[in-house]
């Protein structure tokens, strides 16, 4: 039976409320933000994953403190995680969308992109696998910039569910063409691929 995944959406805010539940080190970084816009999706994010997961889990929001330890090199910049408890989530935000998705019992992952007028040639090179490049170039220059940030959110997607991020090659990921149903097709640490869902969510 597939694992159902909760997911939410949010518009940034900022409130204070919503800061108060901050613990010291996430304060320090929310201060740290120049820019209002990234303190907002910062604290909209760890607002909602707070919130949600004191519902599952019957802990008080406050109380919830995340681990984000670096399984490669031990350093803060880890997938971050509650310890204890057999429940998984994954935070992204983008433009004006905040998104956590919920699953018990399994690694899930989730990203939302703005899509932008960045120079995707350039980034093709850098983000997709030769046959996907092929596809991209196959399409008009509007369906192009469509495509990679299908592809681009799908594979990071993956890559927040492992935990990997972006410190892993999205190269070695080669999925299904981006107006197909997603999948994962390959990829060089092909042990995961065969238990990988992918969805499109709307943003
Ligand atoms: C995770 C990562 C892909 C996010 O990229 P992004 O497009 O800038 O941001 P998104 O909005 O989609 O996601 C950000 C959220 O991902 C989560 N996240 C951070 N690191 C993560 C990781 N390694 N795996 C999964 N999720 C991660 C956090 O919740 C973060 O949001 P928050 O800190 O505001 O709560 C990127 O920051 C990354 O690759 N980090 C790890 C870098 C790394 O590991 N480097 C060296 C390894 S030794």
């Amino acid at each position: 039976m597939e694992t159902p995944i909760e997911v939410h959406w949010s518009a940034p805010a900022d409130e204070p409320h919503m800061r108060d539940l901050l613990p010291a080190a996430e304060r320090d970084r929310y201060d740290r933000f120049a820019r209002a816009e990234d303190k907002a999706r910062f604290v909209t994010g760890r607002f909602l994953a707070r919130t949600v997961l004191a519902a599952r889990t019957g802990l008080a929001p406050a109380s919830i403190a995340f681990t984000t330890e670096c399984p490669h090199c031990g350093a803060d910049h880890g997938k971050p995680r509650l310890p204890g408890h057999d429940v998984d989530f994954s935070l992204s935000h983008s433009g004006d969308r905040v998104v956590l998705a919920v699953a018990d019992g399994v690694q899930v992952g989730v990203d939302v992109e703005r899509e932008s007028d960045r120079d995707i040639d350039r980034l093709a090179e850098m983000v997709l696998a030769a046959p996907e490049r092929d596809a991209l170039a196959a399409l008009t220059p509007e369906g192009r910039k469509r495509a990679f940030h299908v592809y681009w959110s799908r594979k990071e997607a993956v890559l927040k569910a492992t935990g990997h991020g972006l410190a892993a090659p999205m190269t070695a990921l080669h999925l299904s063409p981006p107006d197909t149903a997603p999948e994962l097709l390959s990829w060089d640490d092909d042990k995961a691929v065969g238990s990988v869902r992918l969805a499109d969510l709307s943003p």
